[in-house]
């Protein structure tokens, strides 16, 4: 049964300090993975899960992102004049890939606070919110499935993915009973970053939800927690309570997920994405492997090239 779901909200108003200086002028949603910003993947993954109508939650200093989803007619004419149809092609890619529509965060209060910020947008109807700093890897699916089981159960859904229990409180947790699918579990409470140690479990959220609109009322209410901001995890801890409102589920992803919003995990993405290219892969895992034979690992010179 195809989703009736169209919307998919993408908070995009963080700082990015743990990429500065990178960052001090551009947004982190534009450092390239390979060679596309990493906010692109993120809008073809809603695309790809047929929801093409995308809210950006943006701020101060993001003008960037508008300016890669817009149409640049001068550009295009430069590559269309000297016939080079395959960068036109890509110039164009992010032009069309959806019907983006922006609004701004004004204060930075967290991740529940940018969701509320779709509220007007969003209206009535069930929608998806993807995390930037979450990659999914395209051959393999999630949203697509959480989006079936959003319409199956009339819940409120989010993704899990088993985690090193000692990385635990870097990420929301969730306790969970099974159900009678495999890859679907009920959540029965989550809290955010748990203190090391304490996590209740070692199923992480990462992030990409599919919410019911009742979670913007529930949000409304739901007060600063964690690093004093407003937690999307604390008012889904309030839905996870709420059979009336259909309660949460979690579809326990398996598949690959990539991490850019870290500065080991970004560079540990852009070697595994660029080593799985066509284009690239076969001579750059050629280079990898002669590069890391020479590597020590606890740092000498290596004298590689
Ligand atoms: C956010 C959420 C957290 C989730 C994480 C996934 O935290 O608050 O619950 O586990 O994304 O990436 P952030 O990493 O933005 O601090």
């Amino acid at each position: 049964m195809p989703s009736p779901l169209t919307k998919a909200v993408i908070p995009a108003a963080g700082l990015g300090t743990r990429f500065l200086p990178a960052t001090k002028a551009m947004p982190k949603e534009m450092l390239p993975v390979v060679d596309q910003p990493a906010i692109q993947y993120v809008v073809a993954e809603a695309v790809a899960a047929g929801l093409h109508d995308v809210l950006m939650i943006t701020g101060r200093n993001k003008s960037a992102l508008e300016n890669h989803f817009d149409k640049v007619g001068e550009l295009e004419q430069v590559l269309t004049a000297k016939g080079d149809l395959e960068k036109l092609e890509k110039v164009k890619y992010s032009t069309d890939l959806a019907d983006l529509h922006y609004v701004r965060q004004g204060d930075p209060k967290g991740l529940g606070h940018a969701v509320l910020r779709a509220k007007m947008h969003v209206g009535h109807e069930p929608f998806a919110v993807l995390l930037g700093d979450d990659l999914i890897d395209e051959r393999d699916v999630l949203l697509t499935r959480m989006l079936e089981v959003q319409s199956e159960r009339d819940t409120s859904v989010i993704a899990l993915l088993e985690v090193d229990p000692a990385q635990a409180h870097l990420y929301g947790v969730a306790t969970v009973e099974p159900t009678d699918d495999d890859d679907v579990v009920r959540v029965t409470g989550l809290v955010e970053k748990p203190a090391p140690g304490s996590a209740p479990s070692n199923l992480a959220l990462i992030g990409r939800y599919v919410l019911r609109p009742e979670v913007f009322d529930v949000l409304e209410r739901t007060e600063p927690g964690k690093n004093n901001e407003i937690q999307l995890t604390d008012a889904l801890q309030e839905m996870a309570g709420r059979d009336d409102l259909g309660g949460v589920h979690g579809v326990v992803f398996r598949g690959r997920r990539y991490d850019t919003g870290d500065k080991l995990d970004y560079l540990k993405t852009i070697v595994k994405l660029a080593a799985d290219r066509d284009d690239l892969g076969p001579e750059f895992r050629d280079w990898l492997v002669g590069y890391a034979a020479t590597l020590n690992p606890h740092g000498d010179d290596s004298g590689a090239a």
